[in-house]
């Protein structure tokens, strides 16, 4: 057997695939906070962030690339591993099967919600399909006040003009809905990542009995910490913390 037929058709090779497109994900989602985080410095900071993902031009499609591919298989690996356990256990209705199926739902239902809100997401901010009139291409453009720095290099000067993403996303969230969307739909994505992170610890043998429950409560702040962090962007623009540029608010009032 060679090794790719090893990950691909074996059970053993199906959850190590989980495993690694999990750790994939994870990094993704958690660098996509940090960024995001930058909302709270200065508009600056995150139009000038942005424009710095879209000017990366073939490097940026192969992370959509990269990522697609990841979410594709790590569906996929879920699905073939839960269909392959309930065959094995089949009506088996013992104490442990119930465990397990609980876990196994819980992760299956929050999945499909995550899945259902990166949908909505790319359609909102991405592809601007959702709400048209907020979407950064519609408002007017934002100019730079100051060299936008990565790793110590200017990557976007001051005086381009750049889109304005940070109104974009404060004037998506202004709508309550969409906002109490997100807030749930990242909850259910910290949960998700409970239970997938510690898991994948268990799959890939880092996980034994001596450090399981410090494990366990690191994995749980993490979480926390990772649903707070993304609550606070939504949070922040119902209490009115942040607002969108005055051209911004002005150009959909008219
Ligand atoms: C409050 C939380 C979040 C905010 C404010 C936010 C904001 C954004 C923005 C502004 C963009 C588009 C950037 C652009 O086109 O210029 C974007 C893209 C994206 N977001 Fe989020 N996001 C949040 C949470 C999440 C979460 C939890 C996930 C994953 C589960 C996620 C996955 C993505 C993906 C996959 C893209 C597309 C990236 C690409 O086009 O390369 N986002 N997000």
């Amino acid at each position: 057997m060679t090794f790719l037929q090893h990950i691909f058709c074996t059970t053993i090779g199906r959850k190590f695939l989980m495993a690694v497109t999990g750790i994939v994900l994870i990094g993704f989602v958690v660098a996509h906070l940090v960024g995001n985080l930058q909302v709270f410095e200065s508009p600056d900071r995150l139009n000038g962030y942005a424009h710095f993902l879209s000017s990366l031009g073939p490097v940026l499609w192969i992370e959509r690339a990269g990522l697609l591919l990841c979410t594709v298989i790590h569906i996929w690996a879920a699905v073939v591993l839960t269909l392959e356990s309930r065959r094995a256990r089949g009506e088996q209705h013992d104490r442990t099967w119930i465990q397990a199926t609980l876990a196994s739902r819980y992760m299956r239902s929050t999945g499909f919600v995550v899945l259902a809100f990166i949908v909505y997401h790319l359609a909102q901010f991405t592809l601007g399909a959702a709400q048209a009139a907020t979407y950064k291409e519609n408002l007017p453009r934002y100019t730079m006040a100051g060299d936008y720095h990565v790793l110590g290099l200017t990557a976007v000067r001051e005086g381009t003009v750049v889109p304005d993403v940070y109104s974009m996303v404060i004037l998506g969230f202004q709508n309550t809905a969409v906002a109490v969307f997100y807030i749930v739909a990242v909850g259910l994505l910290a949960l998700h990542l409970l239970h997938g992170a510690e898991s994948l610890f268990q799959t890939l043998g880092w996980r034994n009995r001596r450090w399981s429950r410090g494990l366990r409560a690191v994995v749980t702040i993490a979480c926390a910490a990772y649903f707070i962090g993304n609550l606070a962007i939504p949070g922040a623009v119902i209490a009115g913390i942040l607002n969108p540029l005055p051209a911004a608010a002005a150009s959909l009032r008219k």
